[in-house]
């Protein structure tokens, strides 16, 4: 193979954009796929000569590669990243009771609230040019757990674009859809693609590893879309868990009512993710492409503890302390868990994009302060236990999550109602945009 490579591939053929697309049809689970895509890479890298100069690509194409060059530092650092950023806790998976798949309606109402404003955003703000190099638009969510919210998403996004070339009268222009689903690797992949729509206008794939590091070739996707993922850092902040640290977070597991210097280290952390995530999107995405980020989070004003997510995190808390008074589990195992969610305000959020500078805040809207539909106990506890359990089970190797979420049903029984008087909360609706490159050498706009 290696020899045919060196004397048949055409390197004119990655003309548009670039990346160099393989596919291994059947791959089943490894380690022979991994073996075979490497050695068409190392063939095809001993193959390929220096891009520039290279009559066959186009000056958008040249201008976009020149700047991306310039990052290469930056390239080869997000990269690394991305292997190194390997805290996960992923939803339950299946489809069983405790299952994301089944306990995620609140979530799901987030996005249906979201999907008008969406779609008016893509109709006006949508660039149909920046479909310059293929027929192909392509879309990723990042941090798509296990459906169905990430399906519907991806579909509205769909109908959207559609609609647009459909109103710029380019009907026979409208693209093929190829849309990537992002989760950490230990995500259920399985149910997810066993779920995919049988009649889904586009061709999917998924894409494993933190969306805090790079996970797709430079300037290859279209729109990104990302729904209730932000919230999670990439990893406890390290302070919160060092006992000589002032920001040590002894008997708690999360920051709501802890001392300033907890508050800090979540926010700091909060902040180099959010500096993490956009870099890494700002060279994955086309320039004019978008971003619709939906967060969870508080309002500006709003101290930390009056957050309702973050009582709800506390009263968890307080469940493990009691369970570690009675000697169910060790206290000290107590002190050392820490949920690693921030809830931004909108303020703080709008600072990490203009800080980050490579995208423009096209909208910003709350789309909702209160859930819509007031869970009961009994739905708040499985839901808490869908994307908590992972969290727990990791840091208490035995098994006591039913008596965990047993004792926290209680407890929100009795609790609930305060909760959701005084707590106060948000879901943040945020559209970017990638913004053109302006240089004194290719001083063109597009
Ligand atoms: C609450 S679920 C939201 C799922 C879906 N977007 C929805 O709206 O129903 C959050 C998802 O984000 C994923 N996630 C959290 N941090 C992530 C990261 N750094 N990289 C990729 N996925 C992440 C989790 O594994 C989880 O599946």
């Amino acid at each position: 193979m290696n020899e045919e490579i060196a004397e048949k591939l055409d390197i004119g053929i990655v003309v548009s954009s670039n990346t160099y697309c393989i596919v291994d049809l059947g791959c089943s689970a490894g380690p022979y796929t991994f073996a075979a895509v490497n050695n068409i890479i190392k063939a095809v890298k001993s193959k390929q000569r220096p891009y520039f100069p290279n009559p066959k690509i186009s000056s958008v194409t040249l201008m976009i590669m020149r700047e991306l060059y310039n990052k290469t530092t930056l390239r080869e650092e997000t990269a690394k990243e991305s292997r190194e950023l390997s805290e996960a806790y992923p939803m339950a998976g299946g489809d069983g009771l405790h299952s994301y798949a089944n306990n995620s309606s609140l979530q799901r109402e987030a996005l249906d609230l979201a999907k008008v404003i969406m779609m008016k955003e893509i109709a006006e703000k949508l660039e149909t040019e920046t479909v310059v190099c293929s027929n192909t638009f392509c879309i990723a969510d990042l941090g798509c757990s296990v459906g169905p919210n990430t399906f519907a998403a991806v579909e509205k996004i769909i109908e959207g674009v559609k609609l647009k070339y459909e109103s710029l009268g380019l009907v026979s222009e409208i693209p093929e859809f190829q849309v990537f689903f992002n989760d950490h690797v230990t995500n259920d992949f399985n149910l997810l693609f066993t779920s995919l729509p049988q009649d889904k206008p586009y061709y999917a794939a998924g894409v494993p590893g933190s969306f805090y590091g790079r996970l797709f070739p430079e300037a290859s996707i279209h729109f990104f879309h990302s729904s209730t993922s932000l919230q999670w850092l990439s990893r406890v902040p390290k302070e919160v868990v060092n006992k000589t640290s002032p920001a040590w977070n002894k008997g708690r597991i999360h920051y709501s009512n802890s001392r300033v210097e907890v508050i800090q280290a979540y926010k700091a952390q909060f902040d180099e993710d959010m500096e993490r995530f956009l870099q890494a999107r700002a060279l994955e995405i086309v320039y004019g492409g978008l971003m619709v980020l939906i967060i969870p989070g508080i309002p500006n004003g709003a101290s930390h503890s009056q957050s309702l997510e973050n009582m709800i995190y506390d009263l968890l808390g307080s469940c493990l302390m009691d369970m570690a008074q009675k000697e169910i589990i060790q206290e000290e195992k107590v002190d050392s868990i820490n949920i690693p969610a921030y809830f931004t305000t909108p303020q703080e959020l709008e600072a990490a994009v203009e800080r980050n500078g490579c995208f423009n805040i096209e909208r910003t809207e709350i789309l909702r302060e209160a859930w819509g539909t007031l869970p009961n106990a009994h739905q708040a506890a499985s839901h808490i236990r869908a994307c908590m359990g992972g969290v727990i089970k990791q840091h208490f190797k035995d098994d006591i999550i039913d008596k965990l979420f047993d004792l926290y049903h209680k407890k929100l029984e009795e609790t609930l109602p305060f909760v959701f008087e005084s707590g106060k909360r948000m879901d943040l609706f945020v559209l970017l945009k990638r913004k053109p490159i302006i240089s004194p050498f290719f001083p063109l706009k597009y």
